[in-house]
């Protein structure tokens, strides 16, 4: 049996979904899968970004890692997706990301894959429930299959007990948080190396 291929998609301003995908593409190597952990293209003016420490420092340490791109869709059995939440959404430059799909949407080259996603937000009523699921609104346009975390781990209640998909305050992951992200990534690739036969 190959290796189930996932690729890790995340977006980050401040580093959190940075540190997030991090963890979760090295789980899902873990677990047993081949993964590309890709960005998503920075969208803002660079004297925008340039006009703030944090978001500079985040640009310039993500810098090595290649944006993702049509092939990384194409080429993965399953999708791990990790972004800010902005207004309760997922961020422009992820949705930007997303509107250049359609192409590959008609096609169906995103139908019967897996996904799954996560996200932070300032509050912890601030969004982060609703910016999962407005991914997942997307994803089943697509036809991919969602595979939420649910409550399939008992960590998941310690992490927060977001059942569509981790969630946290920006910051570093703690213990606890890393261990419910490394979860949901090896679930993604358990349930993607089940589809796979
Ligand atoms: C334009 C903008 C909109 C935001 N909207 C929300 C929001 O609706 N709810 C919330 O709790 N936090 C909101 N935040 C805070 C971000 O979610 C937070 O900066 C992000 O989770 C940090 O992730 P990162 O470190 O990966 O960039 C917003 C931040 C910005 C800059």
């Amino acid at each position: 049996m190959s290796k189930p291929k996932i690729t890790v998609i995340f977006y980050s301003t401040y580093g959190t979904n940075h540190a997030v995908a991090t963890i979760a593409a090295e789980a899902a190597e873990a677990a047993g899968a081949e993964v590309r952990l890709r960005r998503v293209k920075e969208t803002a003016p660079a004297e925008v970004v340039a006009g703030q420490d944090a978001w500079k420092a985040t640009a310039e340490r993500v810098s090595d890692i290649p944006e993702v791109s049509h092939d990384d869709m194409e080429w993965a059995d399953g999708y791990f997706f990790s972004t800010p939440t902005r207004y309760g959404s997922a961020t422009s430059q992820m949705r930007a990301f997303i509107d250049t799909l359609g192409g590959l949407w008609m096609k169906g080259a995103m139908a019967n894959k897996t996904v799954t996603a996560t996200t932070s937000a300032q509050n912890v009523h601030g969004g982060q429930e609703a910016t999962i699921l407005g991914l997942y609104t997307t994803f089943m346009h697509w036809g991919t299959i969602i595979v939420a975390p649910g409550y399939t781990d008992p960590v998941l209640f310690e992490a927060g007990g977001n059942p569509y998909g981790f969630s946290m305050q920006p910051g570093k992951p703690d213990e606890t948080q890393t261990k419910a992200i490394q979860h949901q990534a090896k679930r993604l690739v358990e349930v993607t190396a089940k589809l796979n036969g």
